[in-house]
């Protein structure tokens, strides 16, 4: 045993041999990778330079560009995070405001906060069953562009974590009408290119994509695709403003040859693994889970767990023990995310314990999400930025949150940072287990 105590953790972790069903995707199967410390490289005369690429980097988004069918792609090892940072200030810019949909991940409230973007937000139909937040519809999305015609972008997020398919070629279809960009996190979804449900294929401007969650890539490899000419310029300055000026070589490497692995193999596998979990659905319903409802990602399983009588946290101890892994629990979910890189002794584990599972009394459903949207009081700039304390949510009404707080289910979040939390808030926020909340002082 050595005496570093992150690494000692890591190697216990792989001894235990739990199945895979999280990022990234590779699943621990580097095998496939032909990459070793020696391709941790930096930026040498014949190496080239992520924000000034010209040469092999330029190269390797070319190619990545042309697999998605985009005008232009750039790489990040800084994650999908550094994407969206470079997306939204590429398209809206600092002071502007956009229409974000209500579900947005904390590294576009941060980026928002960075570039002093104010939201406005959009709420989700709640169309894909208990416990799920739902999609944003085109209509909504129509509306909010006619209430804010000064808007610099929209921003969906599609697919959200479960799986769940907001219609990104009628939200684009309304983008392109009033000449709006559609700026999609497809964090989870760099895959959906093999469905021909890639937010690229379908219409939008621009996609940040985190293909370490679904493709074989090393962790913090993702890319933002742009089919907007005008944007391009400012795509790689944007990008730098957040980025290190240390990328990761083995990263953007691992970038390269995973959009070769997709072009050679990926694409059949991931239809071969769409027809798995289907067959995993079935036996899952069978079990008595519920699953969403509607257009989802064809290979992310999420399981409802409240009808079997189990929160989806106690259902992930459950999945553990019985040496299975999975990507999310909340209140009401486990989700699994699978990959062609999960090895067919993976899936039969998968699929035993979900045969296997306890069937309980179903659990009565609870889930909480605010009717009304919270008062903005600041901008999330001034709020991210500003001097803040953590209390108790009970003595938090008439106070600002200084946070995003979000009950899981349905997980989104009921009071953003610059919003006065009021009552309403404060009860679902204790009803939901969330006792303390940072405020601004
Ligand atoms: C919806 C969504 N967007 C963006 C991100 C950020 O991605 P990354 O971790 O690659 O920076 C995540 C990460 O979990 C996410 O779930």
């Amino acid at each position: 045993m050595s005496d570093a105590p992150l690494y000692n953790t890591l190697k216990k972790h792989i001894q235990a041999k739990r199945a895979s069903f999280h990022t990234p995707g590779h699943k621990g199967n580097c095998g496939f990778l032909p990459l070793d410390g020696r391709f941790d490289l930096t930026e040498l005369p014949d190496t080239d330079s992520l924000y000034e690429s010209s040469g092999c980097i330029r190269d390797s988004e070319e190619k990545a560009a042309a697999f998605f069918g985009a005008k232009y792609t750039a790489v990040s090892s800084g994650g999908c995070t550094l994407a969206i940072q470079g997306m939204l200030a590429a398209f809206a810019g600092a002071g502007s405001r956009v229409i974000f949909c209500r579900n947005i991940h904390r590294s576009a409230i941060n980026a928002a906060a960075l570039l002093g973007i104010t939201p406005v937000w959009v709420t989700h139909r709640r169309d894909c069953g208990e416990g799920l937040p739902g999609r944003v519809s085109p209509e909504d999305i129509q509306a909010a562009i006619e209430s804010h015609p000064d808007a610099a972008a929209v921003y969906v997020t599609s697919p959200d974590y479960y799986g769940c398919l907001s219609d990104i070629g009628s939200i684009a279809a309304v983008c392109r009408k009033y000449k709006i960009p559609l700026l999609v996190d497809n964090a989870h979804g760099t895959h959906l290119i093999a469905f021909g449900k890639h937010p690229v294929t379908l219409g939008a401007s621009a996609s940040a994509c985190s293909a370490h969650k679904t493709l074989p890539v090393l962790t913090g490899g993702a890319w933002l695709n742009c089919n907007d000419e005008s944007a391009i310029p400012a795509i790689k300055s944007s990008m730098a403003l957040f980025g290190s000026t240390s990328p990761s070589y083995l990263t953007m490497a691992s970038l390269d040859l995973a959009r070769e692995w997709m072009e050679w193999e990926g694409i059949a596998a991931f239809r071969r693994l769409a027809e798995t979990v289907s067959g995993l659905r079935e036996v899952a319903v069978s079990a008595g889970f519920g699953l969403p409802r509607g257009e989802c990602d064809p290979v992310r399983l999420t399981l409802l767990t409240w009808p079997m009588g189990m929160t989806g946290n106690l259902a992930a101890e459950y999945f553990r023990q019985h040496g299975v892994e999975c990507e999310h629990s909340d209140g009401s979910a486990v989700v699994f995310i699978l990959t062609p890189f999960n090895a067919e002794s993976d899936i039969q584990r998968l699929r035993r314990a979900m045969q296997d599972f306890p069937k309980g009394i179903p659990l009565p459903f609870q889930s909480f999400s605010i009717e009304q949207l919270p008062e903005i009081k600041m901008s999330p700039r001034e709020a991210l930025l500003g001097r803040t304390s953590i209390i108790p949510t009970a003595e938090a009404a008439g106070r600002i949150a200084a946070e995003a707080a979000c009950p899981c289910p349905p997980g989104v979040p009921v009071v953003m940072p610059g919003e006065e939390i009021n009552e309403k808030c404060v009860n679902i926020l204790l009803k939901t287990g969330i006792t303390r909340i940072n405020v601004i002082e």
